[in-house]
């Protein structure tokens, strides 16, 4: 049973002007591809290939040698970017905050604009490439995390400083932005504001 890239759910022109058409056709259609295709190849014919994703990464303290790299880069590809085209959305609706992510922020963050202060400067200070998250924790808070590469808060990894469950994520590869915004990272922070689809992380908080 192979990982299925799924549907991105809107047109590659949709986040426009916010993000651009080339950069989503070249980041769906190779950089994900390229994931998941990877990450099939490399769990074919082994047990690993019937357990989930989410479950590889919480058991990854306990995977082989030869199989760690292909699921913290290519499992990691895959599930990441799965999760952020339903993280944007083109729909002015699903744009909307529903009350129980607002109250959700202010008891962690204190505002909205906290939270964006707080995730857009983790973003921003990425060393080389790897995403920004805002993770609910065993403890039912929000907190701001980043992390390297493709590896997510999800993974049982030394290198994983806050586990926790993603409720949303920005991929600050350059293979993200670099195209529209070229070294202009916080440009590319900004213009993501305008995309959130804050109705799915509503149904991640649920
Ligand atoms: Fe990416």
């Amino acid at each position: 049973m192979s990982y299925t890239q799924p549907e991105l759910g809107y047109a590659f022109n949709a986040l426009e002007p916010h993000i651009d058409a080339a950069t989503m056709e070249l980041h769906y259609s190779k950089h994900h591809k390229a994931y998941v295709d990877k990450f099939n190849a490399a769990v074919q014919g082994k047990n690993e290939d019937s357990l989930k994703l989410e479950q590889l990464f919480a058991g990854m303290d306990k995977l082989s040698a030869d199989l760690l790299p292909a699921v913290r880069n290519n499992g990691g590809g895959a599930w990441n970017h799965t999760e952020f085209w339903k993280w944007m959305t083109p729909n002015d609706a699903q744009k909307q905050i529903p009350d129980h992510v607002k109250s959700a922020i202010d008891a962690s963050f204190g505002s909205l604009d906290k939270l964006k202060e707080q995730f857009s400067d983790a973003a921003a200070t990425v060393f080389g490439s790897g995403w920004a998250w805002v993770i609910r924790t065993a403890d039912g808070k929000l907190k701001v995390t980043k992390t390297a590469n493709q590896e997510n808060p999800l993974m049982n990894l030394p290198t994983i400083a806050d586990r926790g469950t993603p409720i949303l994520g920005l991929d600050v590869w350059e293979h993200a932005y670099y195209l529209k915004h070229q070294n202009r990272r916080p440009d590319y922070i900004s213009a993501f504001w305008n995309v959130v689809n804050w109705q799915y992380v509503g149904s991640l908080l649920k």
